[in-house]
């Protein structure tokens, strides 16, 4: 028998019990005389203790011999410790051992196993399963579990049923590129690997499955960043005779679940923000609402004053960062060459400072005591604040005043760990104009319907037809999205139609989802989360990576089994594809 018990099992009550464990060395402290050793399996520690004079010459001589990381199996008697360790549920107690068995020993592992470790991110996804016996990276698996059984008892509680759909399809647009499998019987041709599974979920409510769920692997060939993969995970669901509301209701209901068994936080009715609102006191569509700081419009309280640079602006917008009326030159030219990045893209930054003896801005030239405190009174600033403001085209202003407003939530402290603001942002535009390709794509994706009363707008201003679209938001993370589907052929094709789909083109790729919808298609609608972003969010760290057991670095490669790699000559042969 290689154990009676594992490594975080005993206690004081087991003194004197005769015992077996089997695990890993973690450490091993010669104190001359006295060998402890702890030992370590995915329950715990538990410490053994081997004394000159006391333990046989030859079980020393064994002893001696150990490595960090070593397998063994021992047998002894479990006694109750002289110096007890508070910090481990093992902590009273300590195995002497009489028996020790070496049941396969290591090399010196590239780095500590521990939990403050001194291997660099390379190296840990080099050897990923020897940086998994690490407590901290073991944890978030088993978070990872946690999360996915309660979603499951949830789901199933509402009358859900998981179906699986399949992993070699047919492309579906959701915005990224797709993964693509060449067809060994089918030379020349592909299957793509699913952005999601979309059309399979719709089509099980044409045939009647009423309530689908799933916890799927999607792929996305998109440029990585912490919380995104080329290979993810979503909980993905469908329901059949549902309105928005009854969407949003049953996956309230799941989130507050999983905040009540996981964390034991019971959380409020989530709010409602459309995107305009969003967009508009946020500068973007997944706001961080754990801090106020909000965007405030100084358009019209700033032009015609014969300052050009926002006299020429199609906006001028400003926030009231609290307190901030004493930073200096230094941090403010910080903050200045901070918006001025390529990523966030401001031309520059004019600050206010409401200090007690007045306004100091860099604009006093052009605007007097009234014009800043008009300012002020529209941001909400009070003395010992700093207004900050950014100027240019409405969109890229917001979006650079939204990323301001975090950076500045981050610098100050104001983002807290422990605070949990979801909220659904509702109201999305169908459609969004890409520059590049000079023309409409879906916002969401091209099967989500149009909100009732806009349907009239598709033709003339499709820009303006709002879709029956939400997310689920928390603490700025876009968490989940959907939406209330199209069920009428019609509709689907006209909504082919403005995206740029020939008829032909649209029933080459859609043809399937457009001829189901003629035999019966129930309305529906439905969500999908992102299971590796939950877990995240639930364990308080933004890279998703930690909670994937082996994951790709950024560059989309696996370290560890070295993929993407070539393939034979044979093999390419044989796909009949030539790599010239
Ligand atoms: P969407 O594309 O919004 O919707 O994806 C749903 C959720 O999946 C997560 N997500 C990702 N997570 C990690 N890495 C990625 N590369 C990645 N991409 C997306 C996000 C996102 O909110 N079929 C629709 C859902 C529907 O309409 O029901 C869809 O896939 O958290």
């Amino acid at each position: 028998m290689f154990r009676t018990h594992n490594c975080g099992e005993l206690r004081m009550d087991h003194v004197n019990q005769s015992v077996s464990l089997s695990g890993w060395i973690q450490k091993i402290r010669d104190k001359g005389g006295m060998i402890w050793v702890d030992l370590r399996d995915r329950y715990g520690i538990t410490q053994l203790i081997f004394e000159e004079g006391k333990s046989s010459p030859e079980l020393l001589t064994e002893v001696q011999k150990l490595g960090r990381e070593f397998v063994v199996k021992v047998s002894g008697t479990v006694i109750e410790r002289l110096a007890k360790n508070p910090q481990i549920p093992t902590g009273e107690i300590e195995i002497k051992v009489k028996e020790l068995v070496v049941l396969n020993p290591s090399k010196v592992p590239p780095f500590l196993i521990e939990d403050d470790t001194d291997g660099g991110e390379d190296l840990r996804m080099k050897y990923r399963y020897l940086d998994l016996r690490r407590q901290v990276v073991r944890k978030n698996l088993e978070l990872r579990h946690k999360l996915n059984r309660a979603t499951r008892n949830y789901l199933d509680d509402q009358g859900f049923i998981d179906v699986e759909t399949p992993v070699l399809i047919k492309s579906t647009p959701e915005g990224a590129r797709d993964f693509v499998v060449p067809s060994r019987m089918n030379p020349g041709e592909f299957y793509a690997l699913p952005q999601s599974p979309q059309t399979f979920k719709q089509l099980l409510m044409v045939s009647g499955l009423d309530r689908y769920y799933q916890i799927v692997k999607c792929f996305r060939d998109e440029d990585l960043r912490a919380d995104r993969q080329p290979e993810f995970t979503q909980i993905d669901c469908e329901m059949s005779f549902v309105e928005q509301s009854d969407v949003l209701n049953t996956f309230e209901g799941l989130v507050k679940h999983l905040f009540k068994e996981i964390k034991g936080v019971s959380l409020e009715n989530f709010p409602l923000m459309s995107y305009a609102d969003a967009m508009s006191s946020y500068g973007s569509d997944k706001p961080d609402t754990r801090f106020k700081m909000l965007i405030k419009d100084l358009t019209t309280a700033s032009q015609g004053k014969g300052f050009n640079v926002f006299d020429q602006a199609e906006v001028v917008l400003g926030i009231c960062v609290p307190g901030a009326a004493n930073y200096s030159r230094k941090q403010i030219d910080a903050l200045t060459d901070w918006v001025r990045r390529p990523q966030i893209g401001a031309k520059g930054m004019v600050y206010v400072k409401y200090l007690e003896e007045g306004y100091k801005s860099s604009v006093n030239k052009f605007y007097n005591i009234e014009d800043l405190a008009s300012w002020a009174e529209l941001t909400e600033a009070s003395q010992g604040d700093l207004i900050l403001i950014l100027s240019g085209p409405k969109e890229p202003t917001l979006k650079a005043m939204g990323a301001l407003r975090l950076e500045l939530g981050r610098q100050l402290n104001l983002l807290d760990p422990d605070q949990f603001n979801p909220l659904w942002v509702v109201d999305f535009p169908l459609l969004e104009w890409d520059e590049d390709t000079q023309r409409y794509h879906a916002m969401h994706h091209p099967f989500t319907s149009p909100k009732v009363s806009d349907v009239e707008l598709l033709e003339d201003q499709p820009g303006a037809v709002r879709a029956n679209a939400y997310d689920l938001v928390i603490n700025g993370v876009e968490i989940g999205g959907g939406s209330i589907r199209i069920h009428d052929r019609e509709l689907q094709q006209t909504m082919f139609r403005h995206l740029g789909f020939s008829e032909a083109e649209a029933q080459a790729q859609f043809g399937f989802l457009m001829q189901a919808f003629e035999y019966g298609a129930p309305p529906h609608g439905g969500i999908a989360f992102g299971f590796d972003r939950l877990c995240s969010l639930f364990g308080g760290v933004d890279s998703i990576r930690d909670f994937i057991a082996f994951p790709k670095n950024n560059a989309g490669r696996d370290v560890m089994i070295d993929t993407p790699s070539t393939i034979s000559t044979e093999q390419l042969e044989e796909l009949k594809l030539s790599l010239k």
